[in-house]
This record gives structure tokens, sequence and C-alpha cells, in this order.
């Protein structure tokens, strides 16, 4: 099918090259210049594993190109994926919509009452994650807007991927939820996804307002199973107990489940903090304030997190930081990313810069993207490079290079073996056997 991808950020860039990978031809809307010209030469703009690959196969095969033109998408297709960003505003704790807004509008303008031509009806499917209530008022707009005589039709279809897996969580979603107002709109969706329901992918088919909220909901357990297991964490400090061997004790269980119960420097990055602000305060302009208050205990948690480290690195070094070098591995959010947004490796860095700290970051990806966004910070080579005349090393993203890294020469550059990893994923009793007075959070 020839369909129209309206943002090739992220989510857009990635769902456009993994439908052209599915077999339709793909047209992607871009209003930004440069990131227009990278794509269409086949360049992706930010880290993505497998991601460049896909997108380079697709831009060569022809099934895949870029536009900064409304017209041209409403003229090449009758299936439109919206998937511009929503970030929280700057004055609210609240999501901002108006790029979502703006995409339906400027797409209405340019729809005819007889679609691409194909005489079928148009459908505008948005894939961002929105408050819930967005889709429901940007039917009405579609309505409105769109000339006389045009038949189209809102489809709401959230999606899941997470960054570093981004390819195989659009290729091989555990789910596909669509919110729809007609029978002949689920029939031309799950035509559209035709080889995920062939692979046996379940399909969630419900109400606009459920298929939201099944996005923002999603997020939001996520994040309270983090927060839940550094709050034990927490606790677990308070009486010299072991908040990994928790973890997979209560992991066990399958009614509780291992994944998303790592305790460490907490959540970071364009989705979890974000939504559960977003969650919050659409609860508020509901009414149901109190249901969804306990979201900002989660939030709270999690920013504890970033200060807890910051307080046992002070406790490590021996009273105050100011002057002391310090190395901090990763500054991505997360491994195999260079998204440095709300990142919690960055912030701690950040924190420990201000109060007098010589740090020295390194991450395998984001440097670029974290000296923009902290360019006083000093970042090195490599994580031996960081790690030169420190008096304490900080893991606080979980690349695997810092977990294979080589202690004998780390221990070697070092001015002081002092160890704190914010990601309770090193071996610990391997680096005290090198001398190293090695700390997590929440653990023995
Ligand atoms: C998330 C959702 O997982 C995804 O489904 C949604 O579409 C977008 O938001 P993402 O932001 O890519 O994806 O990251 P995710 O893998 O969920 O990790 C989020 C943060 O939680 C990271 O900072 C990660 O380090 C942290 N995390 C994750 C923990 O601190 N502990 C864990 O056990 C798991």
């Amino acid at each position: 099918m020839r369909i129209s991808v309206i943002g090739c950020g992220y989510l857009g860039a990635t769902h456009a090259a993994s439908m052209a990978e599915l077999g339709h031809e793909v047209v992607g809307v871009e209003v930004d210049a440069a990131k227009r010209a990278r794509l269409a030469a086949g360049e992706v703009p930010f880290f993505e594993p497998g991601l460049p690959e896909l997108l380079a196969k697709h831009v060569a095969s022809g099934r895949l190109r870029f536009t900064d033109s409304y017209a041209e998408a409403a003229a090449f297709a009758d299936l439109h994926f919206v998937c511009v960003g929503t970030p929280q505003l700057p004055s609210s704790l609240g999501a901002d919509t108006t790029y979502v807004e703006a995409a339906v509008r400027s797409l209405a303008a340019h729809l005819t009452p007889g679609g691409s031509g194909s005489g079928g009806p148009t459908y505008v499917v948005g894939k961002s994650t929105v408050p819930v209530g967005t889709a429901a008022a940007m039917a009405g707009l579609l309505e409105t807007l769109s000339p006389e005589g045009t038949d189209v039709e809102l489809v709401w279809n959230p999606e899941f991927l997470r960054e570093g897996f981004a390819v195989q969580d659009t290729l091989e979603p555990d789910r596909v939820v669509l919110g729809v107002a007609s029978e002949r709109a689920e029939a031309a969706m799950r035509e559209f996804y035709a080889p995920m329901a062939q692979r046996g992918t379940p399909f969630v088919v419900t109400d606009y307002a459920t298929a939201e909220l099944v996005k923002v909901s999603a997020n939001a357990f996520l994040a309270t199973k983090i927060s839940f297991v550094n709050a034990v964490g927490e606790v677990c400090d308070a009486v010299g107990a072991d908040v990994v061997a928790l973890a997979d004790a209560i992991g066990h269980d399958a009614r509780i489940g291992r994944k998303f119960l790592n305790a460490g420097v907490g959540f970071g990055g364009g989705c979890l903090p974000k939504d559960i602000r977003a969650f919050q305060h659409r609860a508020g302009e509901l009414g149901v304030e109190e249901a969804m208050s306990f979201l900002s205990q989660v939030d709270t948690i999690n920013q504890r997190q970033r200060q807890r480290v910051t307080q046992i690195a002070k406790e490590l070094l021996g009273s105050e930081v100011s002057g002391r070098r310090i190395a901090v591995w990763g500054a991505a959010f997360k491994p195999d990313s260079d998204d440095v947004r709300d990142s919690p490796a960055l912030d701690v860095a950040g924190r420990l810069h201000l109060r007098g700290a010589d740090v020295r970051v390194y991450d395998p990806e984001a440097t670029e993207t974290a000296r923009v966004r902290f360019p006083t910070l000093t970042y090195a080579a490599s994580a031996i490079e960081a790690a030169e005349g420190a008096d304490l090393v900080l893991h606080l993203t979980e690349w695997k290079e810092f977990r294979t890294v080589d202690i004998d020469a780390v221990t070697r550059v070092v001015a002081g073996r002092r160890l704190l990893d914010g990601r309770n994923l090193l071996d610990l009793d391997a680096w005290r056997a090198a001398g190293w007075q090695a700390r997590g959070l929440g653990r023995r």
C-alpha cells in the first residue's frame, strides 16, 4: 500500500523505513530541511542500531522517499501516519500537542474528495503519544477542515518502540493497538498490518480513548516498576540488604516478572518522564487528579536517585567533591542510544560539575549530543581516558563495554580506587578483589 509518514524523527523515520521493509511504498514528510536532506541521502540523523541499513536499503530500492510537501503526500497516499513529537509544555506538566494538530491541519487542507485517486477513503493514523481526548479532537478537526465531500477517517494506533530496539519493536511488536470509529477502518488497518497478523501478533481493537490510554498506561506502569524497585533499594541501603537479589527473587513470581526491576540511577529519556507528567496533568483536567497522584511520587523517587548518587559520591570521596576528579561512564539515558534527553547520567555529571568537581564524561555514542546540551563538561575518548587520574569512577549508563572493561587497566590509571555502580550491573566482587572500594545502589 502507499502511505505517508508525517514527522520523521525517531518514531517516524523508524516507522517509514520499517513499513517499506514490509513492502509498502512510503513517502516521509519532514519539514526540517537539514534532517530531510540526510534522510533522503539514506542517513539516519541519530544513533539507532539497524536503522541506517534499513533506511539506506529502501531509499535505494525506491520504496522510501522524503518530501516537505503535504500536497505531495495527499496526492500519493490514502493512509497517513502522524508521527510528530509531543514534548512537555514549558509552562506545565502537560504534553504539547500543537505539532499533532499542525500536521492534521496541514494534511486536511490538501485532501480531496477523490483521495489520491484510488477512490477509497482516506485514513489519518495517529501514532504519537498524546493526552487522552486528542484523537477525538483531531477527528473533529479533520471533519471540519477537509474539503466538502472528502471521505476521511481518523485511527489511533499508538507506538511502543524502545530506543535501541526501535526497528525490532516496529517490525515485531508485542501487540498492535487500533483505536477506530468504524469496521471499515479496522479492516483497512488489518490489511495494512497483515504481515504482523500472519506472525501471530495480537491485535487489540478498541475506541480512540482506550487506545490513547493504553500507551500512557504502559509507560506509567513501567516507570512505576522502576521507581518501586528504587524505593525498595533505599530501604535495602538502610539495612544492608541487596536490592538485586531481592529483584531476582520477586521477579521469579510470574505475576511480577523480572523486567524493569533494575534498581539504579533511574529512568530518563524523551518518553517515560514526560508521559507520567502528562498523564497526571490530563487526569487533573478530567477531574480525576487523585487517581494519578501516585505518579508524582514515582517522579519524585526517580529524581531522588540522582541525588542519592551525588550523595554516595560525596561519601566515597570522604567529604567534598570540589576539586576532585570524577570519571562518569555514560551520558545517554540508556545504552544503544545517543539520546541524552533527561538523562540521569548527564544530570549527575552536571550536578557534580556545578559543585566544583573536575568531571570527565565518556559515552560510546552520545558524546556529541551530550556536548550540545552540556558544553562545559569535559569529554573523554574512552573509558580509560575518562578514568585517568580520577578519584572516583561513576558507572551511570549500562553500555556493555563498561561491564567488560579491563579492571586492571582502569586500576593502573586512576588516582583513587573508588567506584559507584549506578546501574547495579558491574561485578563488584571483581572490583573489590582489585583493591577497589566499590558500591552500588541498594547493594551490599
Ligand atoms: C519507553 C518504553 O519502554 C517504550 O515502550 C515507549 O514506546 C517509549 O518509552 P525508551 O524511552 O526507549 O522506551 O526506554 P526504556 O527502555 O523504556 O527505558 C527507559 C529508562 O528506564 C531508561 O533510562 C532506562 O535506563 C531506565 N530503566 C529501565 C531502569 O532504570 N531500570 C529498568 O529496570 C529498566
